[in-house]
């Protein structure tokens, strides 16, 4: 029997199972552990299952001699100094699969809220502004057969690839050469990003990009917040570079209400949920299960980071 620390409860059975065999120390506080609790609980554990809230670095590994493996309840490990658990031999996995499709809906729900501006035109219904039916109320932008410039074509940047095919968009895609970044760009309608955030892709939307795109094109990032450089998308968007931005993520997070970015017109923030569905959360919780089951009895991660 090993000891775990698990930084937030999980939806579904999986933490049981963990529980069956391992003791489980669970933080249970609203707001996640500080570098110093999270050091100070994790101290003795031979297992951690992370939230993507929770850095991992150097400076927490130290504290954590015993540690042997981490399974990051997300797909994405930003929050993990990879360099730093290899170092250790510390073994890390991820959660993939299991929210592609939760947080591609999400990219869709987010291009169709924002082109055709549904939270400002919900928001004057409860404000009792809706006046009357006007041939120019709430104008906003067809998603049908407009341009969808991905930027990241993995798992998740296929599926809504393949959601876009249902409306009869035109779908491009950058890889890691410039130009071609550049001439998506140039050309989309919607530019939806899905790469990961790495020190290369860290800015990658920054005011030179804005400037690339067309003063009717929207930006939408369901993938980490840093990757968009939110000074730029303020100005872009206060002075016309660029028509809108829909953000699942942000850069810090939380965002707080009175940051300058929420001020700017033609915006929407949630607050990361792209794979907020019952299914996405549970299978995710069943994936970092397993793979903290898997590690800590010796055995490869089924999804192991590499
Ligand atoms: C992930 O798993 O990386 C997502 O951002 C969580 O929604």
């Amino acid at each position: 029997m090993a000891r775990c620390f698990v930084t937030h409860d999980l939806p579904g059975p999986a933490l049981g199972r963990l529980r069956a065999v391992h003791e489980v120390d669970l933080w249970t506080e609203p707001l996640p552990p500080t570098p110093d609790q999270l050091a100070e609980r994790a101290a003795d554990a031979e297992g951690l299952l992370s939230m993507l809230v929770d850095r991992i670095d150097d400076a927490l590994l130290d504290r954590c001699p015993k540690l042997r493996a981490i399974a990051n309840y997300a797909v994405g490990y930003d929050n993990i100094d990879l360099a730093a658990t290899r170092a250790r031999g510390i073994l890390v996995g991820n959660t993939p699969d299991v929210l592609t499709d939760a947080t591609a809906d999400l990219t869709f729900a987010l291009i169709l809220a924002i082109a055709r501006r549904l939270g400002d035109a919900a928001a004057s219904v409860k404000d009792g502004e809706w006046g009357t039916w006007e041939p120019d109320n709430y104008l906003g932008y067809d998603v049908h057969g407009a341009t969808l410039g991905i930027i990241g074509l993995g798992r998740i940047g296929h599926a809504v690839a393949r959601r876009a095919a249902g409306f009869d968009m035109t779908v491009i895609h950058a890889g890691r050469d410039p130009a071609g970044l550049d001439d998506l760009l140039a050309r989309a309608d919607f530019v939806s990003v899905h790469c990961p955030l790495t020190p290369e892709t860290r800015h990658l939307i920054d005011a030179d990009a804005l400037f690339k795109m067309r003063p009717t094109a929207m930006l939408i990032n369901t993938a980490r917040g840093p990757i968009v450089d939110q000074d730029a998308l303020r100005e872009a968007l206060v002075d016309g570079t660029i028509a809108g931005a829909a953000l699942d993520v942000t850069d810090p997070e939380p965002l707080p209400p009175d940051d300058p970015l929420m001020s700017a017109p033609n915006l929407i923030v949630v607050p990361h949920i792209g794979s907020a569905t019952h299914q996405a959360r549970e299978g995710m919780a069943t994936l970092a299960v397993e793979n903290l089951l898997a590690a800590l009895d010796g055995k490869p991660m089924p999804h192991e980071v590499v």
